[in-house]
């Protein structure tokens, strides 16, 4: 495992692929980026995924750059170690090339050593443009959060020889442009495989099997805080729905009864002052 408090840079990432698997989660706040940054997290990224699990939208369609912004300081914030890379929101980079360069530049200024974009061949002038500004590029194809939340829904990707065909393509395109590793998502495992044989750069799967190079999940949904979807993909390392929902019941119960605060959670004045201010009341 790579060891120490380096930062982990571009060309880690690179050098990783077939040599040991990449760990990346989502995080959008400065307290989780602490702790997974010290768990050993190789990535930690600021996904556009936080507009359904921290801002309660029913897609990822409606977050914008100034959300992402404040998301990405906080996390930047956190992580010593760790690269962080900003999700590109829906909007900030179909428009031209100079918009998305001066959106990732945004991303940048906020703390993110890296930026997302979601798409294949169609988006490789876009991508080219934000490489040739001097910003890392980790590119997203399969199932696309953004967008495909308008059209299909989400749903597996790769069923068919042609849409295989169509990923591995995209692949390709994406490496030629100059990404450094790409996320695949909802792949199906022999596309994924396909792909990660087939491309120099590292690949990191949600839902997309074994075979990629690195693996990502939300944050939340690996927790076991999100509970509106509950992809097949994801396994829940924990239950802090469960824990959350406990705590926070034991604690009104104790308001309410009067046994919180304890005298342990409880300040004191000095006994001399305390003396002083009973006898000043007094008179
Ligand atoms: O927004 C996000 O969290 C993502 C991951 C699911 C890859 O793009």
């Amino acid at each position: 495992m790579m060891q120490g408090r380096k930062k982990v840079s571009v060309n880690d990432v690179i050098a990783m692929k077939g040599a040991e698997k990449i760990s990346v989660l989502t995080a959008y706040d400065y307290s989780t980026s602490l702790i997974c940054d010290r768990a050993g997290i190789d990535i930690l990224l600021v996904g556009d995924s936080a507009g359904m699990v921290v801002l309660g939208y029913s897609s990822t369609a409606p977050v914008g750059m100034p959300e992402m912004a404040m998301f990405c300081g906080a996390v930047a914030r956190g992580a010593k170690r760790a690269m962080i890379v900003g999700d590109m929101p829906f909007g900030s980079y179909q428009p031209n090339a100079s918009v998305a360069v001066e959106n990732a530049v945004q991303l940048v200024k906020a703390g993110c050593d890296a930026v997302k974009l979601e798409g294949g061949a169609e988006i490789i002038g876009t991508i080219k443009a934000i490489v040739d500004a001097g910003i890392p590029v980790m590119g997203h194809i399969g199932l696309k959060p953004q967008t495909s939340s308008l059209w299909e829904g989400y749903k597996l990707q790769g069923r068919t020889k042609e849409s295989a065909t169509k990923l591995v393509d995209d692949a390709m395109a994406l490496e030629k442009a100059g990404v450094f590793s790409m996320v695949l998502e909802m792949v199906a495992s022999e596309v994924a495989d396909a792909i990660t044989k087939g491309v120099s750069v590292p690949t990191i799967g949600i839902g997309s099997g074994l075979g990629c190079d690195g693996q990502v999940l939300v944050l939340h949904d690996m927790l076991g805080i999100y509970e509106d979807i509950r992809p097949k993909f994801v396994k829940r390392y924990a239950e802090l729905s469960k824990s959350i929902f406990d705590a926070v019941s034991s604690y009104t119960r104790e308001v309410k009864t009067g046994r919180f605060p304890g005298e342990p959670n409880t300040f004191h004045m000095s006994p001399e002052e305390l003396d002083r201010f009973r006898k000043a009341k007094k008179k």
